[in-house]
């Protein structure tokens, strides 16, 4: 049996991620950009990395894509969310998880205090793969360099990897999400030593929103390491 303040805390979680979401089909609250001042280094570090990435060759995901999906949030952030690919609302507008799905980790977010303004966000994979398929093997291979180098400019204390292909595509190992979800994990990328914890992805918990109570357990480790350090 749930305590009754346990209970209590989750209804309000449920509310703050719109448990019933996939009836629901009102239109998105679409982010506006703000204007963060960052260092000129790393301002120019981010513009040469999304050059580079605008610059690869023989990718059939960019030739097929509208937009490349680079970042959302603030680049000041010490907190980074990285996803799998881009969908067709993020390939519209060229902005990551804009879609239900963002609708969806927006609410996560609040659910924790936190919004697009404090933290940052990307993809393992900068263009869209075409039906919404997963990335193949050698997609994530072609891009890896990229969002090691993205997660190097930007240096956050916390990374949260949302989803099994973010999982796979930064930690490896053969363990399945649902056994790796929800424990902190001390990792290194290019100079960035960090602090990661996998949850599930929000497309999935659409899918299966019995799993939002794993996600909820989740989400309050990054409050309280955010809170531990002092972010
Ligand atoms: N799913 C992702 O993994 N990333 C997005 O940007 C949107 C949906």
């Amino acid at each position: 049996m749930l305590k009754k303040n346990t209970s209590l805390k989750l209804i309000k979680y449920y509310n703050y991620i719109n448990y019933n979401l996939i009836y629901d089909n009102k239109a998105i609250n679409r982010y506006k950009k703000e204007n963060y001042e960052i260092s000129q280094d790393k301002t120019r570090s981010l513009e040469l990395l999304k050059k580079a990435i605008f610059n690869i060759k023989n990718c059939s995901l960019k030739k097929q894509a509208k937009n490349i999906v680079f970042c959302d949030g603030n680049p000041k952030s010490k907190i980074m969310f990285i996803g799998e690919a881009p969908g067709a609302n993020e390939d519209e507008e060229g902005l990551p998880f804009v879609g239900r799905a963002g609708m969806l980790l927006d609410k996560m977010l609040a659910a924790i205090n936190l919004d697009r303004k404090k933290v940052y966000i990307s993809n393992i994979i900068n263009y869209r793969p075409p039906e919404n398929r997963r990335p193949t093997e050698e997609e994530i291979k072609r891009y890896l360099p990229y969002i090691t180098r993205h997660i190097e400019i930007i240096n956050p204390k916390i990374i949260v990897l949302l989803g099994s292909t973010a999982m796979n595509a930064l930690i490896g190992g053969e363990e399945v999400i649902s056994k790796m979800r929800g424990k902190w994990m001390e990792k290194k990328f290019g100079n960035c030593k960090t602090s990661v914890l996998i949850t599930f992805h929000p497309a999935f918990l659409m899918r299966q929103p019995a799993q939002k109570k794993m996600a909820w357990i989740d989400l309050k480790m990054i409050r309280d390491k955010k809170n531990n350090l002092k972010i």
